[in-house]
């Protein structure tokens, strides 16, 4: 098969479009024909040798995928060939084909086409697992969604907007976003590199601050969102886009009732992959009753990889980013 391979952490000039032996499925395992794999941040912070579950050189890149099985192990018992999947795969989603494990492979109508569920495992499975099982979001809540331009964080503003949020603020780095921001449904939109941005919020809030927020950069926007942040609020850190360490001071949190609460969907799938079936069928059942559709913001060959990730490391891209081996 056709696959992008990666023999050393570097920039995106390491991914390399190559001759590649087919994976075989072990027991467990399912074997599945590519149709479409997103581009996820944890794919730059791998290749780059920084993400917290990276695999080491040699490997396959891409952690999301959908598409046809073309073959089931010995022990699979509830999926059969010709089912249409979205799953978390073992071998890499950057290719023709993938392996993965029976439970981290999820069956869809065949109503619901490759391109949206492709866009969707990795982005849509964070933001409802955060909103509706971490952060237990309700409909009278306001929330703070950072780098609201990229792929989990636009996919964030759709689905606050899905659930009711009357109030929702969106914030980008890159300024020339906000319009795609405001579009998708957030109500304002803030610059997260303003230094000043809590003064912002407690304005766009009346005083009362945000009650939930979705953060992957850390830093110093960390003490902004403490200052932001309603009594009783949630604050989610689920990514580290920036270098800065910071202080969480405990007097800042215990006498409001804050919370401050670390995410990884990464190490729900790898521990706690029963409570990823649940969230999964909530997506699955979100796209095949047309309730929601991913913004996708560019699509590429798979051969186009190196590109994509020049793309969303120079900041270029809006919504999803999709690798697609073949014309749908
Ligand atoms: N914990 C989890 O389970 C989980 C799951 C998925 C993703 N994540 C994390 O969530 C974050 C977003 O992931 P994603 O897949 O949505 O990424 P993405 O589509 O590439 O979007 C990333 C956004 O982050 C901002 N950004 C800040 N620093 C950046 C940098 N150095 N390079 C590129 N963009 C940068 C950009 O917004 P501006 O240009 O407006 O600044 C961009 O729109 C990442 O930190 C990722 O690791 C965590």
């Amino acid at each position: 098969m056709k696959g992008i391979h990666v023999t050393k952490y570097g920039g995106a000039d390491v991914l390399q479009y190559l001759d590649l032996p087919d994976p075989v499925p072990e027991a467990h395992q399912v074997l599945i024909k590519v149709k479409g794999a997103s581009v996820n941040f944890a794919d730059i912070k791998a290749r780059s040798g920084k993400y917290h579950l990276g695999k080491k050189p040699p490997y396959i890149p891409g952690i999301d995928v959908a598409g046809i099985v073309l073959d089931i192990g010995q022990n699979v018992k509830d999926i059969k060939i010709g089912d249409h999947v979205i799953a978390f795969p073992a071998s890499g989603s950057y290719a023709e084909k993938t392996v993965a494990n029976e439970n981290l492979t999820f069956v869809i109508p065949e109503s619901i086409n490759f391109e949206s569920a492709a866009a969707c495992p990795i982005v849509a499975g964070t933001v409802t697992h955060m909103l509706n099982r971490i952060a237990q979001i309700n409909d009278k809540e306001i929330i703070l969604i950072h780098a609201a331009g990229g792929g989990v964080g636009s996919t964030a503003v759709q689905l606050a907007k899905n659930l009711g949020i009357p109030k929702i603020i969106g914030s980008i780095g890159s300024l020339w976003k906000e319009k795609h921001v405001k579009e998708i449904g957030a109500d304002a939109v803030i610059n997260y590199a303003d230094a000043g941005y809590a003064k912002q919020i407690e304005h766009l809030t009346d005083g009362k601050g945000v009650d939930v927020i979705l953060n992957p950069i850390g830093g110093r926007t960390i003490e902004q969102d403490l200052q932001s942040l309603a009594p009783f609020g949630r604050l989610i850190l689920y990514g580290k886009l920036s270098d800065e360490n910071t202080r969480i001071p405990p007097g800042e949190l215990y006498t409001t009732n804050k919370s401050v609460i670390g995410f990884s969907f990464g190490h729900y799938r790898r521990f706690r992959p029963e409570l990823v079936n649940e969230t999964m069928t909530e997506v699955i059942n979100l796209l095949a009753e047309k309730r929601f559709n991913i913004k996708i913001g560019e699509k590429f060959a798979l051969e186009q990889a190196s590109v994509a990730h020049r793309h969303i490391d120079e900041r270029k891209t809006i919504g999803k980013v999709l690798l697609i081996p073949e014309i749908f």
